[in-house]
């Protein structure tokens, strides 16, 4: 299969099965409190299939109106049954969800796949699969959420701390990793005894449909998981809303400057998880086997839409050719294809706006003198699909101060450069705005932990690129964010403590 017309879910060739196809038919309204209503000015949007470019549905596009009653709806649920609810019975129900998600594995992995376009293999394995863990993890939590006794100075006086959940979170999230984005955040927040209002973004609006109707059936308290479908404005508005305790962001740079600078202002709680530009090392004495298919993984990976893709690679100037030569050659073997084809390996961009945005970048690339070894151009077959492909590009340059080398380009496009030595690739791959990830490929145990220690970023992946568990920090420095996701720092953020002072 390489071409799709008309409405993606009637096509024959699309691998969906029956409740995929029965939840795709719709209707795709919000979710507030237990009711699923239209926006309350009716309007809605399409999200379409990037393999075609076809409308799927029609969604919801919630407005401020629909805002103010999904915040309600969340301000209800924390002051009532969710506060009433002992932290045993919090974790049940987020392992109950967690539960859920795995008997309704294939059918989140084909909505995924339909709306962002990845491969739904990799939906499976890595969003759907991804999901469940976050929860589970998080379901062992709110039984574990203690305070202390302080030994004050003062005498006959108990001193103690209570660890009590942050209240309305504003939960924004992309459309790279829809569902699993929606986990990192949600499974915390529960675990803290917070309450949600969940964004996904237009582009993918459809799996966080699917986790709230989940969230309901499993029996959480309505209003504790509120989803509201919409684009940036409904974002905003939810991020503006007085009632809102923290706001949690993944996205853009741009956007997540602009929510910190409100959330500051308003001195709301936020963590903001952002872009990046992240270097991975290849040293002289790497397994360098490993070290290829690793940085091919490193950025191909989700066609390169992911906030820790490995966008800059140094590799020895004397081992330059050999791995430049076997990155292309695996690069031009790669499989494109709709993601619903369990052929395919690389599936398209999201959108047209992000094809445009990605090409742009490729052509500044060589109109500043940057040598294209491979890419971009998807074999024609799919040239005429409607979708919105890219294929894997390596870009060679010499200088760090083009645009290619410097600014998040979001798409599948490596930029490698040579270097001599340590301190120098050192000194090179921190010259960022950025500081997500970085990685380092090496045998040698001294300057794998030297480099680590150099380098700044909040994840470090040696000899592997894109470690990930829930119970592992994740996080930037710099512009690439505020704060961390995932383990007890991803807790932390959902919980306010409190300090009680009583003369005995
Ligand atoms: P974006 O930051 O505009 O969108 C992300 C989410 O924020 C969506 O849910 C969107 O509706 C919402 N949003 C947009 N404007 C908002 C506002 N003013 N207030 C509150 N919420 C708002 O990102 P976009 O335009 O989809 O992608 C642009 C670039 O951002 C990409 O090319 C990539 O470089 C970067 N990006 C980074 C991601 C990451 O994982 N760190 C994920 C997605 C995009
Ligand atoms: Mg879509």
């Amino acid at each position: 299969m390489t071409t799709a017309t008309g409405n993606p879910t009637q096509n024959p060739d699309y691998a969906l099965d029956g409740p995929a196809r029965e939840f795709l038919a719709g209707p795709h309204r919000l979710l507030i409190g237990a009711e699923r209503p239209e926006a309350l000015d009716g309007r809605t949007f399409a999200t379409l299939d990037p393999a075609s470019g076809q409308e799927i549905a029609q969604v919801a596009h919630a407005g401020p109106e629909d805002v103010e009653r999904a915040v309600a709806a969340a301000r209800a649920a924390f002051e009532g049954p969710w506060a009433a609810l002992p932290a045993s019975a919090r974790g049940r129900l987020i392992g109950d969800l967690a539960d859920a998600v795995d008997a309704h594995a294939e059918e989140l992995a084909q909505i995924e796949s339909l709306d962002n376009g990845k491969p739904v293999k990799l939906a499976q394995y890595v969003d759907v699969l991804g999901t469940a863990g976050h929860l589970r993890y998080f379901a062992g939590w709110p039984t574990k959420i203690e305070g202390n006794v302080l030994p004050v100075t003062a005498p006959n006086m108990l001193c103690y701390t209570r660890r009590e959940p942050v209240g309305v979170c504003a939960q924004i999230v992309p459309w790279n990793f829809p569902l699993l984005m929606a986990a990192w955040k949600i499974a915390p927040a529960l675990a803290a005894g917070c309450t949600i209002v969940l964004k996904p973004a237009e582009q993918t609006p459809l799996s966080a449909l699917r986790l709230g109707e989940l969230a309901l059936e499993v029996g959480f308290p309505p209003g504790v998981l509120n989803v509201l479908t919409g684009d940036g404005a409904t974002g905003a508005a939810l991020v503006d809303h007085p009632d809102v305790d923290k706001i949690a962001f993944t996205g853009s740079t741009a956007v997540g400057r602009e929510i910190g600078a409100k959330a500051g202002h308003a001195l709301k709680r936020m963590t903001l998880e952002l872009g990046g530009k992240s270097p991975n090392v290849i040293l002289p004495d790497a397994d360098i086997e490993a070290a290829i298919k690793g940085s091919y993984q490193a950025i191909y990976f989700n066609s390169g839409q992911a906030c820790n893709a490995g966008s800059r690679l140094f590799v020895p100037a004397d081992r330059y050719d050999e791995v430049i030569g076997a990155l292309a050659e695996r690069a031009a073997a790669t499989r494109l294809g709709p993601g619903l084809d369990t052929a395919t390996q690389l599936g398209p961009l999201i959108s047209a706006e992000q094809r445009e945005r990605v090409m742009g970048y490729i052509d500044s690339g060589r109109a500043e003198g940057a040598e294209l070894v491979v890419g971009p151009h998807p074999p024609a077959v799919l040239a005429d699909s409607g979708g919105y492909f890219v294929a894997p590009t390596l870009f060679s340059v010499t200088s760090d101060d083009l645009r290619i080398a410097r600014e998040e380009i979001f798409g599948p496009v490596l930029v490698a450069s040579p270097y001599d030595t340590l301190e120098e690739v050192a000194k090179r791959a921190n010259d960022t705005d950025y500081g997500l990830a970085a990685g380092v490929w090496t045998k040698d145990l001294s300057s794998a932990h030297r480099l680590a220690g150099m380098l700044r970023a909040g994840s470090v992946y040696i000899n592997n690129w894109g470690g990930a568990d829930p119970a592992a920090p994740f996080g930037g420095f710099k512009a690439s964010g505020l704060g961390r996701e995932h383990g007890h720092d991803g807790l932390d953020a959902y919980l306010e403590t409190k300090t009680v002072w009583t003369a005995l």
